[in-house]
């Protein structure tokens, strides 16, 4: 089959970069790697990418492809073009980690992130002479995380990250619900109080990009949101993301539905004039576009508070999520 591909080139030691385009024959079965080891053998020797196993267990042929992160070694071209055999595939490194050289990203960032979150388990207490034993069930949660290869695709297409190069990013995070949901781990509530600062759990803005795009299935996102559950039944509140949390909660839990009106106070903190002050542009528009009911200006919980038909109905549904909250498996011995 012939396949065509616009790859993007740089090289940020003189600051180019452009597309070149290539049309190569080759079988039906390979891979968008077979097809850019091809032009790298046979048509331009210049073109830099990173590739290993081949597999999809090395995770270092990682690149956009047609504008979302995936494995060069687990993409068809066949799959590629089925729509439309024409269909030039157009290839570029990753997203949100800076250029090495053409498919090639410098991912110190990406480790330094890993470094951070201590992605190891910290037992205290005595070490058993053989190994620490848990419940099979305890670990079944974990197998998803543990499937990670570490191929920074959801890293790639984060987009928090894009926007600030503070946020920790799906990899690191969901390498931290690896160790702080491990029953052998000990420094639970240390790691959550890290974890809840700014450029943590709280910062996820549940874009689902990182689930979409982990060609493992690690889903990163779903593990933020257990480790955000596990630092609420942890007390860890003292952050606007529990807050935020908090009083969405309770707001639906007293009316039924999204109190607008106190989601940024409840959240912020009343008393907190500047972000208060910054916010007030945003409450005139939606007061404007109607999105704050007047009708709601009595607080969640407070006596006249706007309520919904059909609260009970309601509330059994809070309750029930609400019981669904994970507990972490206790090590049932910790010798063999
Ligand atoms: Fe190892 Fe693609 S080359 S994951």
């Amino acid at each position: 089959m012939k396949v065509k591909l616009k790859v993007k080139r740089s090289n940020p030691e003189t600051g180019d970069s452009s597309y070149s385009k290539y049309e190569i024959e080759t079988e039906n079965s390979v891979t968008l790697l077979d097809a850019l080891i091809q032009v790298r053998e046979y048509e331009d020797g210049t073109l830099a990418l990173r590739c290993s196993c081949r597999s999809a267990i090395c995770g270092s042929c990682s690149m956009r492809v047609d504008g979302r992160a995936r494995l060069a070694c687990r993409a068809k071209v066949i799959a590629l073009t089925r729509d439309n055999p024409e269909h030039e595939i157009v290839v570029e490194p990753m997203g949100n980690m800076p250029v090495i050289k053409d498919l090639v990203n410098d991912m110190e960032s990406f480790w330094s992130k890993m470094r951070q979150v201590d992605p190891y388990i910290k037992p205290e207490g005595p070490t058993p002479e053989a190994e620490f034993r848990v419940p099979n069930e305890a670990m079944i949660d974990l197998t998803h995380v543990m499937n990670c290869i570490m191929c920074g695709a959801c890293v790639s297409d984060c987009t928090v990250l894009e926007v600030d190069k503070n946020f920790i990013a799906p990899a690191a995070l969901a390498k931290a619900y690896r160790a702080t949901a491990d029953p052998r781990d000990d420094h639970e509530h240390d790691r959550l109080e890290k974890l809840s600062e700014y450029g943590g759990i709280w910062d996820c803005t549940r874009c689902n990009m990182c689930v979409e795009v982990c060609p493992k299935g690690v889903a990163p996102m779903n593990r933020i949101m257990q480790l955000r559950e596990m630092a609420l039944e942890a007390g860890i509140k003292g952050n606007a993301g529990a807050r935020h949390t908090g009083i969405f909660t309770k707001s639906i839990e007293d009316g039924g539905r999204l109190n607008e009106i106190w989601m940024v106070p409840g959240s912020v903190g009343m008393f907190n004039v500047p972000r208060m002050m910054k916010e007030m542009p945003g409450a005139l528009k939606m007061l404007r576009a109607g999105k704050l009911p007047i009708g709601q200006v009595i607080p969640p919980g407070f006596p006249g508070s706007h309520k919904m038909h059909g609260m009970d109905r309601v509330r059994n549904v809070v309750r029930k999520s609400a019981s669904l909250k994970p507990v972490k498996a206790e090590v049932k011995a910790h010798d063999a």
